[in-house]
């Protein structure tokens, strides 16, 4: 395993963006919308760094299909229980991989009638994108690979894990 972005890293970041995100909801109270698994421990560390209100809930999203290909489609396997219709909505996923997930549930909310959706995603990582999906904070960018940690799993394990690693040929089979 190689380390991809330390705890330090991390927190120093978090601070940051927590800081940008209430500069720009100042005055506001959005709902966070966590989407799981992935995004717990980001959605938790994230709150702790915003100076607005806001209300949390959380998303479960599943996927069908070849995930690999821009055909992904998804359905809410759990949906919001805070009703969004007219709510500034804050989409807080792990990582953006197709960006079928994201894509997804913006046009949903959107339809949904929530007064505005942006996201904030963990990790931005293009290498497979075939969904432009617009993004509003990213904390990190990362070119590719099987990233595991903070949240970010394989085959459910790993997720435990307070910093991001990514694996190497054979542990990532
Ligand atoms: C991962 C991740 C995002 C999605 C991103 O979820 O947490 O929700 O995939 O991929 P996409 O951009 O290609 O749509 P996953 O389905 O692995 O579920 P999990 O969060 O429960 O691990």
């Amino acid at each position: 395993m190689q380390l991809i972005l330390s705890e330090e890293v991390i927190r120093a970041r978090l601070r940051a963006l927590g800081g940008q995100i209430s500069g720009d909801y100042r005055g506001k109270t959005p709902v966070v919308i966590g989407i799981l698994k992935g995004a717990f421990i980001f959605v938790a560390d994230l709150v702790r760094q915003l100076s607005v209100e806001v209300e949390v809930d959380f998303i479960r999203v599943a996927s069908y299909g070849d995930a690999t290909s821009s055909s992904g489609r998804c359905t809410i396997s759990k949906p919001a229980e805070i009703p969004l219709a007219g709510r500034d909505v804050l989409l807080v996923e792990d990582i953006v991989d197709t960006g079928n997930t994201l894509d997804f549930l913006r046009e949903t909310l959107a339809a949904a009638g929530a007064a505005s959706v942006r996201t904030c995603v963990f990790i931005d990582k293009a290498e497979r994108r075939c969904r432009q999906v617009a993004i509003d904070y990213a904390a990190f960018t990362v070119e590719g690979g099987f990233l595991v940690g903070y949240g970010l799993d394989r085959a459910e394990r790993q997720r435990h894990l307070p910093a991001v690693y990514a694996l190497a040929g054979e542990e990532a089979e």
